[in-house]
């Protein structure tokens, strides 16, 4: 019983059909949908092919820690979403970013991010990081003259999350990608918020891209899974070595979650993205709303760089309603439909009060200056439909 794996170029193909069919490997029985390989381990038919598999000689899987079937057809799905190179998957949106960090950089290196971060990757830079003999400086991120200024000789990785969680702030990816050659310094970029849907950042100078498959990729709230993309000498020579030995692989059944996942990942991005600028052009007009942060709102600060660098909005925005706290949190108690959840990338819409969830280990007067104020809401624009969904957040601001 055998089945012959088609010899297809994916990469000539267009998104849809890479999504649908671009990484599969059906097994000898030729099933249609992916089989799930929940393996740990792998049996070799003699000592020899064990160790020419672990001396590299021979192809094939060693131990589901390092790589599996599962992760293999997701990773190369996601290579062909991402037109990258390589890419290597991992337990969490967390994991990815510590790892792609940490396989690079040592005590005495100098590490720079942008001021608006996710919470989490906030800790790592300002808590973790310095911890390990690493210098670290954040930077306004909007100021191409602050970006030039932070460089030092021993600048060695550069982290920026574009549009930024919580308050979209947006970074011009090509000017720090021309800071990055300049210093020979390795530009990460958390494209998270954009999803590769509405950001390329590897046509913009991104050296590597990192992603929580949790949120979009999912798409409908069931795993946590993370990647870092890049090119395939620094997965292979950098990235592997570090995950493989340190152990943040991610579930073969996680795997297989988001694998099917992507399959429909262009279809639900396109309704994301045009329920959230339906959604943002109604809260910039309410009068209870305070200002509306979107990228392809002309009131967005950094809407001229949008423009240039995003191919569509996206699916996230945030808001700040008038009133402070207690009228924030009471607009957010009376939706019926939209939950209130600090997760994002749903096929339901979600709402976060970031300061005091996501962005809760930020002091107050730091989140003061990055802009994240008592009375700012994100909201990650689910698949319902959008008049539903106005008017639920009608209802609500009344
Ligand atoms: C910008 C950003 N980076 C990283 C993460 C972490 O992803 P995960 O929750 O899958 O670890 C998140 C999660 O919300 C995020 O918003």
């Amino acid at each position: 019983m055998t089945y012959k794996n088609k010899n297809l170029d994916f990469k000539k193909l267009k998104l849809e059909t890479q999504m649908v069919r671009g990484g599969t490997i059906r097994s000898n029985f030729g099933e249609t949908s992916e089989a799930i390989f929940l393996n740990s381990g792998f049996a070799y038919n003699s000592a020899e092919i064990a160790e020419s598999r672990f001396n590299g000689e021979a192809p094939g899987y060693v131990y589901s820690r390092y790589l599996n079937p599962s992760l293999k057809m997701l990773e190369d799905k996601l290579t062909l979403l991402e037109g990258a190179e390589s890419c290597c998957v991992m337990a969490s949106g967390m994991a990815a970013v510590f790892a792609s960090i940490m396989c690079q950089i040592k005590a005495g290196d100098h590490f720079i991010a942008s001021k608006v971060l996710f919470g989490s990757c906030f800790h790592i830079a300002t808590k973790i990081l310095p911890n390990y003999g690493i210098e670290v400086t954040l930077v306004d991120g909007t100021s191409e003259d602050a970006w030039r200024k932070a460089f030092k000789k021993n600048t060695k990785v550069v982290f920026i999350e574009t549009p930024a969680n919580p308050n979209l702030e947006i970074i011009d990816i090509r000017m720090v990608a021309k800071l990055c050659k300049k210093n020979s310094a390795q530009l990460i970029v958390d494209n998270i918020f954009a999803s590769p849907y509405s950001q390329k950042s590897f046509e913009l100078g991104a050296d590597i891209i990192v992603y929580s498959t949790t949120k979009h990729m999912d798409g409908q709230g069931r795993t946590l899974g993370g990647c870092v993309l890049g090119s395939e000498e620094f997965i292979k020579e950098i990235l592997l070595p570090f995950h493989r030995h340190t152990g943040p692989a991610l579930s073969p059944f996680n795997a297989w979650i988001i694998l099917k996942s992507l399959e429909t990942f262009p279809l639900r991005m396109e309704r994301h993205c045009s329920n959230a600028k339906k959604i943002a052009e109604f809260l910039e007009k309410h009068p209870k709303v305070k200002r509306v942060l979107y990228p392809t709102l002309k009131s967005h600060p950094q809407f001229e760089v949008a423009k240039k660098q995003m191919l569509n909005g996206g699916a996230m925005l945030a808001f700040e309603v008038k009133g402070g706290k207690k009228e924030t949190f009471a607009f957010m108690n009376r939706l019926k439909i939209i939950d209130i959840s600090n997760n994002l990338g749903d096929a339901k819409s979600l709402i976060t009060h970031p300061a005091t969830t996501t962005h809760s280990n930020i002091p107050r007067d730091e989140q003061e200056k990055i802009g994240i104020t008592e009375s700012m809401c994100r909201l990650s624009v689910g698949l319902e439909n959008v008049e539903d969904l106005i008017d639920d957040l009608k209802q609500s601001l009344k």
